[in-house]
């Protein structure tokens, strides 16, 4: 009966609506501002370099976190196959985050140092000529295109702005340092880095 009254009356029900939502968010969300776990970076936690933030922007443009996470939960099936869970402070300079969701191939969130940089590149360049069963597509124009150095800085210095603690002498040599590579130097550069901070390893 008392539900019928809810149903029935719009007004009533927005405003409960508002209320439910706002206690969750207050009781959920705003106690993770100010806990000191998730808003500190994990000790040696250093921002990507040039090279890496550009490979990190070619891994969005390619949609490699459609089909890969970046986030092992702290499960046994998991923690056995790809090592550490991830912890909140690993994460405190991406923006925006990359954990994802789905996985069609492994989570990376610690690939870093697991291959090769030959193996990687191989896998990208044709992954069935190293995982003969692989469904992952190939990206061989990564191997003929050089990266845009022209927008580093800028997109550096939009980091600075949220928080990323770039100097400015890093800002400043960034465009420098990429001209000329390949953007597949610069994507193996920073899937080689992916996890490594937390060293513990299976
Ligand atoms: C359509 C889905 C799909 C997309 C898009 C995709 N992958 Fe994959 N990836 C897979 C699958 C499936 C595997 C497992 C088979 C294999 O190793 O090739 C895999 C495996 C990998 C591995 C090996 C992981 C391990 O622990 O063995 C790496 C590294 C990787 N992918 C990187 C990338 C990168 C970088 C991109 C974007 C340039 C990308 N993938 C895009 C599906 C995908």
């Amino acid at each position: 009966m008392r539900h019928e009254i809810v149903e029935k009356n719009l007004g009533l029900m927005i405003v409960l609506i508002v209320f439910t939502i706002s206690g969750g968010f207050l009781a959920e969300v705003v106690p993770l501002f100010f806990h000191q776990e998730v808003n500190e970076p994990v000790e040696g936690l250093e921002p990507l370099s040039a090279l890496e933030l550009e490979g990190r922007d070619i891994y969005i443009r390619e949609g490699c976190h459609v089909c890969h996470t970046q986030q092992i939960r702290p499960f046994r099936a998991e923690t056995e196959r790809y090592g550490h869970y991830s912890v909140a402070g690993e994460f405190v300079y991406d923006r925006p985050f990359l954990w994802g969701s789905k996985r069609t191939g492994p989570d990376l969130a610690r690939v870093g140092g697991r291959y090769s940089d030959a193996w990687q590149r191989q896998h990208l360049f044709d992954p069935r000529s190293v995982v003969p069963e692989s469904n992952m597509p190939a990206f061989p124009w990564l191997f003929e295109d050089r990266v845009d150095h022209g927008s580093i800085e800028a997109r550096m210095k939009t980091l600075q702005t949220l928080g990323v603690p770039y100097t400015d002498e890093q800002v400043a040599s960034a465009a420098a340092e990429i001209e000329g590579k390949f953007e597949i130097e610069a994507l193996v550069a920073y899937l080689q880095q992916l996890g490594t901070v937390i060293s513990e390893k299976r």
